[in-house]
């Protein structure tokens, strides 16, 4: 790639949280970035914001055809793509339920979106990522990936799972796969969503007690996404504070 052509991200759930965080920080960088959501009219506020290098783009990350064709229209349009950011997720407090009790239906749209959506994008963009230099994924996982007994946590392990699989499948396109295992980040959802006692709680678990915010989740994911970053693949990264440290 020369320096003359623009590099290319698209990040899924771009709307707000760390979306819209990640969109501003990789603009910042020089970036085209694209905003894909389910929200559009969220997502398109979020592009205006950020600038003439970001776009929004309606799309829906459990739909496959519909990847499939945002991710060939945008390498159509830009030549490629350089930069996944797979974070469109459903993590609301009801969703943070044993499967028995959020029910099948809740749980399989849960799957479709934090799993599939992830294998979706993944393959979609994959063709027009390969051999880029710098090519690299980010999925985002959660700290509830790491021992929990909930829907959500079981989700958000299979990423960490998919995250390896995919570091070997796509190695030998030159596209590093890697994951933030993100704690408790205050965006305004989980501000919204989480009762004080149970953000108490997590905070009672991190060894670094101040308040995680989207600014550390957004540093670790461009050290990901830089040369810094070249010789790392098939990682999930825990950015929680120490909350879930484990042998
Ligand atoms: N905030 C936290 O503390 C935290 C911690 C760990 C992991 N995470 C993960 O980080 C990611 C982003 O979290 P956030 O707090 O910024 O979330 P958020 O709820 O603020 O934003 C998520 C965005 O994703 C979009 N979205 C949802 N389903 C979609 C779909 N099917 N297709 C396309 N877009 C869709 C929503 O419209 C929304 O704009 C999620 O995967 C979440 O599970 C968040």
């Amino acid at each position: 790639m020369t320096s003359l052509q623009q590099r290319v991200a698209v990040i899924t759930g771009g709307a707000r949280g760390f979306g819209k965080a990640f969109g501003h920080a990789l603009a910042d960088q020089g970036m085209k970035v694209i905003l894909v959501d389910l929200d559009l009219a969220a997502a398109r506020l979020t592009a205006a914001e950020i600038g003439p290098n970001a776009e929004a783009a309606a799309g829906d990350v459990s739909d496959e055809q519909a990847m499939h064709d945002l991710m060939q229209d945008i390498a159509k349009r830009y030549g490629g793509i350089d930069i996944l950011i797979n974070n469109a997720g459903i993590h609301s407090a009801e969703a943070n339920k044993p499967i028995g009790e959020l029910g099948t239906a809740r749980t399989r749209r849960m799957f479709e979106v934090n799993i599939w959506g992830v294998i979706y994008c993944t393959l979609a963009a994959r063709p027009f990522m390969a051999g880029r230099e710098g090519a690299a994924i980010v999925n985002i996982s959660s700290m509830a990936a790491y021992g929990s007994q909930m829907a959500y946590g079981v989700s958000k392990l299979a990423v960490r799972g998919l995250t390896v699989s995919f570091a070997h499948e796509l190695g030998g396109d030159g596209i590093r796969v890697n994951a933030l295992a993100p704690g408790l980040i205050l965006t305004d959802t989980i501000r919204n969503e989480l009762s004080p006692d149970v953000m108490a709680h997590v905070k009672g678990m991190q060894i670094v007690k101040r308040d995680g915010a989207e600014q550390d989740i957004v540093s670790a994911m461009l050290w990901l996404v830089s040369p810094g970053a070249s010789f790392v693949t098939g990682e999930t990264i825990r950015v929680s504070g120490g909350a879930t440290l484990q042998v």
